[in-house]
Parts: C-alpha cells; structure tokens; sequence
C-alpha cells in the first residue's frame, strides 16, 4: 500500500484495484461497441495520461491512437470556460475515423463539451470516455458515452490527475487536502 502524506491527501477515494476493474469492464464496453468500426482513441493529455495507457492495453480489437492537449484550467482549480488546444491531431482526414476522446474528468462540462464539438466537424464518429464525473459541478449539458466512477464535489488527484503539476504518480484516485488550495 502506498504511503500518503496525510497532510496533503485527505483520503483514497477510489483506489487502484477499483480503477483496475472498472478500467477491463469500459475496455470490454468498446470492444463490443467498436469491433465493425475504426476506432481511433484519443488521449487528451496530460490529465488521462495513465487511464489512457491502462484502458488502450485492455482493448483487444485494432485501434490507432492520437493524444491531444487542451486546457481550460489554469494553475487553479476553477475553469476558465476557453479551450485552448496546444496540440491537435495530425491527421488531414479524419472522415472515416470514429474518434474515442478519453478523458480523466469531467467538471463543469465544458472542456469535454468544447473538445468534442470541435473534433465532430472533421471525423465520422466522436464518441467520449471519462474516468470520473462530478456531475454535480456540471455547468453545460453534457453526458459522456462511457463514465469509469461518478464522484462527489471534491478536488481529486491520483492516477494521472494532478494539483498543479503535482500528484499525478499516486497509485489512487485520493481527495486533495482544501489545505493544500486554500
Ligand atoms: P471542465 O472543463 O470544467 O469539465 O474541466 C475538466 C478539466 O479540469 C479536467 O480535464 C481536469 O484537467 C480538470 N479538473 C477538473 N476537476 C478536477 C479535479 O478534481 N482534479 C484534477 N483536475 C480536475
Ligand atoms: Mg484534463
């Protein structure tokens, strides 16, 4: 078991078997959904980084994989609402691609919401795939296809996901101490 600094990381939220599990169960869900298709999953970096690299080894039909990087945070925790993409797919034709965006959270909806609608005008397909969702923070209408754990309202960092840069090697999903933000 990993050791945690208990005066930074509030507690695990979800830990690494849970992910493990949910990760070959999302795996097998796009198998059977993909298998007459041409998936191209997409890894939005950095962010799924490590969900990205687990969830790719567990499909077993063909993919081709591409990594975009778009932020709409900050340093901060609170989302600016603009999507910057500082890197982009490149690919010229993307029309007969059907596009898995694979995500490490959802929050206020709109990175994901912005990203996708942004990637539907050039491919045939966009689906997307979050490892969490605090829908409860949600301020755009927006559902994933395929969500890994709903979450509550808290600041998480494990697993990929970071607190300005920090934290992203931890093992778990774990809630970030308000005291390290506030
Ligand atoms: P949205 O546009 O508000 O949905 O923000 C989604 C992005 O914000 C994610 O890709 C994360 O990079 C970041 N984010 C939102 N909530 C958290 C969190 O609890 N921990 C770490 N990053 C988060
Ligand atoms: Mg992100």
């Amino acid at each position: 078991m990993y050791k945690y600094n208990s005066e930074e990381i509030e507690k695990v939220l979800i830990d690494s078997g849970r992910i493990e599990n949910k990760v070959r169960e999302l795996a097998r869900q796009i198998d059977s959904d993909y298998a007459d298709k041409r998936l191209v999953m997409v890894g939005v970096l950095k962010g799924s980084f490590i969900f990205f690299g687990d969830l790719v080894r567990n499909i077993t039909i063909p993919a081709e994989i591409e990594f975009m990087k778009v932020s709409s945070y900050g340093a901060g925790t609170v989302s600016s609402g603009n999507l910057k993409i500082s890197l982009d797919i490149m690919r010229d034709d993307l029309s007969d691609c059907d596009l898995l965006i694979v995500e490490d959270i959802i929050d206020s909806g709109r990175t994901l919401s912005k990203l996708a609608s942004f990637l539907k005008e050039r491919a045939g397909t966009v689906r997307t795939c979050t490892l969490l969702d605090k829908p409860e923070r949600r301020e755009v209408d927006f559902m994933p296809d395929y969500c890994g754990f709903v979450v509550p309202d808290e600041f998480v960092v494990g697993y990929g996901l970071d607190y300005r840069e920090k934290y992203r090697t931890l093992p778990d999903v774990c809630v970030l101490s308000p005291k390290v933000y506030s």
